[in-house]
């Protein structure tokens, strides 16, 4: 089970990539999530889970975080120590064999997650090389913070490419996705209402 204080250090890790990110978007109130971020965590005993074969990349994901800004850098290090520990899980559309194939998810915080803090949710997405997540939507208003190249689209938008260190907001239920470049793409997403 992985200890509190590595996971308070990866919610460090994301504060500080938030606050050191080029900008918020004009149109996002992120106050919330950063209130509940810093809450006192409450373990849930949720037990680990893996053996995604995507995840055979996630050390060249870390790797590539590397190049990145002090504070991505710095939160790929601290996600590092805990990735094993994580409920990974995969988004079920059978249709699409290379996107099962080539991903997995992962809660941090929330009930499915390693604590709860603060009612918001945080996980992870990881995408093997030349992957697409397929277009979703959600209630709760998101905020990707990217670790990797790889390109972001809303509705039928053109495709966007944040950069390492640049963030995603997403409204309220608008339709999303993302997809990898030559390399893996790692990105923590945060869930609020
Ligand atoms: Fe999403």
């Amino acid at each position: 089970m992985v200890s509190h204080e590595t996971v308070q250090a990866l919610i460090d890790g994301l504060l500080s990539a938030i606050g050191a990110a080029p900008g918020v978007p004009h149109n996002s109130d992120i106050e919330p999530l950063l209130l509940a971020l810093k809450c006192e965590g409450e373990p849930t005993g949720v037990r680990a889970k893996g053996g995604m074969p995507a995840l055979d990349h996630l050390p060249v994901a870390i790797q590539n975080a590397g190049s990145g800004p002090d504070e991505i850098r710095s939160l790929a290090e601290s996600f590092e120590k805990l990735a094993d520990s994580l409920p990974w899980y995969q988004r079920q559309e059978p249709a699409l064999p290379d996107f099962m194939h080539g991903h997995a998810n992962a809660f941090i915080i929330g009930p499915q997650g390693l604590e709860e803090r603060g009612g918001v949710t945080v996980g992870v997405s990881f995408l093997a090389p030349g992957v697409e997540y397929p277009n979703h939507n959600h209630p709760p208003q998101e905020l990707y913070v990217v670790m990797s190249d790889g390109d972001w689209r809303q509705n039928d938008d053109p495709w966007h490419a944040p950069g390492l260190g640049g963030l995603v907001y997403n409204p309220a239920n608008i339709t999303h996705s993302m997809r990898s470049s030559q390399q893996p793409l790692l990105a923590i997403w945060c869930l609020w209402t």
